[in-house]
């Protein structure tokens, strides 16, 4: 086991460099098997989530290798078990997009029930229910997923909620659906077209990704493709919440600044000064920022994904805060955690008021998910004195090398064992 140490109080100063979109590439690697050809997937984050992806696959007959830390070369000419419902897939809620893919390629398909963060319910209803419009069987049994179909027919499908991962894995089994699927209401995320530019690389016919409808005209056969995914917008807006907290000048380099557009215009209305290049940004701040109010929307709103570490920004920010969670129904429980650094904090559903204080202290906390933990690093270099972080394999599921990327910037943080 092993846990963050941070000495808070640091400024941060420098530039840091931007991986690979997690959300992208969990959705990448999965689709990967659709091919009858081999796939080199570039500028792959090395984190858990992908580690694990890369393994599950490897368990399902396709031979994955990493070519370089970054780059996975996918092989699925071989047989492809349809059927994952081994532990591993259990570990990351991504593994649910092994359906969409194994569907779409194999018209059949059996994956184990999706884990994931612990932050409220995160049904999967719309994928099954878009699965069903393209002609399959669906059963969920013992918590293993099944899905079937004679054949695979192209469908017009209104999704009742905008949905990240059900845009996904429904384009995925409509690229090899007979016919033409239109998905209306679809979720716009930077991540969605990076899986539809896939496809298209791999031969499929998907028009209008990153708009409210997506038009897939399915194909036959999908074949190998050479690919680079983009940069983590959540990564580097946990980056830029960093600078803006612990006060100094800090670009966040390879990234998309349009993917930031909510950020960005958030940050410099709290008072951060931004300077915006082609492929990067660059944030400047000194002492206390202005409170703002927050409303998490999906993409091209304010993201959900860096809720936590907003607010973890706006706890020492002057006057008093309010955060609307408005994608997740539950995904307060670091506050918790924030409070025994000294934040105050009321949470009352999906609003929570943050009365700015002059300062947090060290404590002892636990990452309680992914954004959550990043959320208490953010914390971390602002209290002052020491705080320790605890479950930070939460964190390792989504930041590559995050401590040695603070330290680079001047913060003093080090992973120690326990
Ligand atoms: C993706 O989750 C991301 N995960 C999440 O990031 C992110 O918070 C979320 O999108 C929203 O942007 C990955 O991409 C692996 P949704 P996903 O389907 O696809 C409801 C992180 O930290 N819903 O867009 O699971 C759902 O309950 C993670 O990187 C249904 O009701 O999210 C939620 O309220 C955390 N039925 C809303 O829709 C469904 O079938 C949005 O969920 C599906 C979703």
């Amino acid at each position: 086991m092993e846990k963050l140490v941070i000495t808070g109080g640091r400024r941060l100063n420098g530039e840091v460099f931007i991986s690979g979109a997690k959300n992208a590439a969990v959705a990448i690697i999965p689709a990967a098997i659709m091919a009858d050809g081999v796939c080199v997937i570039d500028n792959l984050p090395g984190i858990e989530d992908v580690a694990s992806l890369s393994s599950t696959l490897n368990k399902m007959g396709a031979v994955c290798e990493y070519i370089d830390k970054h780059t996975l070369k996918v092989d699925s000419t071989g047989d492809i078990t349809n059927c994952a419902a081994f532990e591993e897939v259990k570990k990351i809620r991504a593994s649910y997009y092994l359906l969409g893919a194994l569907l779409g390629r194999y018209k059949k398909a059996e994956v184990a029930l999706p884990g994931g963060c612990n932050f409220g319910t995160r049904p999967i209803d719309l994928h099954l229910k878009g699965f069903r419009l393209l002609g399959a069987d669906v059963e969920v049994t013992n918590g293993i997923v099944k899905v079937k179909a004679e054949r695979l027919h192209g469908a017009q499908i209104y999704m009742d909620q905008v949905s990240v991962g059900a845009t996904i894995n429904i384009m995925l089994a409509a690229s090899m659906a007979e016919g033409t699927t239109i998905i209306e209401n679809c979720a716009k995320e930077p991540h969605v077209v990076d899986t539809a530019n896939f496809l298209n690389m791999m031969g499929a016919n998907i028009k209008g990704a990153g708009t409210d409808i997506i038009r897939i005209k399915g194909v036959e056969k999908l074949h190998g493709a050479e690919y680079t995914i983009i940069p983590d917008q959540i990564e580097a807006g946990t980056y830029m919440i960093a600078a803006a907290i612990a006060g100094g000048d800090v670009t966040v380099r390879n990234i998309i600044p349009k993917h930031m557009d909510s950020l960005t215009a958030k940050l410099a209305e709290m008072g951060a000064a931004i300077e915006k290049q082609d492929d990067s940004i660059r944030v400047m701040a000194n002492g206390r920022l202005h409170c703002a109010n927050i409303k998490t929307m999906s993409y091209p709103g304010f993201p959900t994904d860096l809720q936590p570490q907003m607010t973890a920004l706006l706890s020492v920010c002057d006057g008093i805060s309010v955060v609307t969670e408005n994608v997740w129904d539950n995904r307060y429980q670091y506050v918790a955690e924030l409070k025994q650094l000294g934040a105050k904090i009321t949470v009352e559903s999906r609003v929570a008021m943050i009365e700015g204080v002059q300062k947090l202290t060290g404590a002892r906390v636990a990452a309680t998910d992914l954004r959550a933990g990043a959320a208490m690093v953010i914390a971390g270099l602002s209290a002052e004195g020491t705080t320790e972080i605890d479950n930070i394999r939460y964190i390792d599921r989504g930041y590559e090398d995050i401590e040695n990327k603070l330290s680079a910037l001047g913060a003093d943080i080090k992973r120690v064992e326990i």
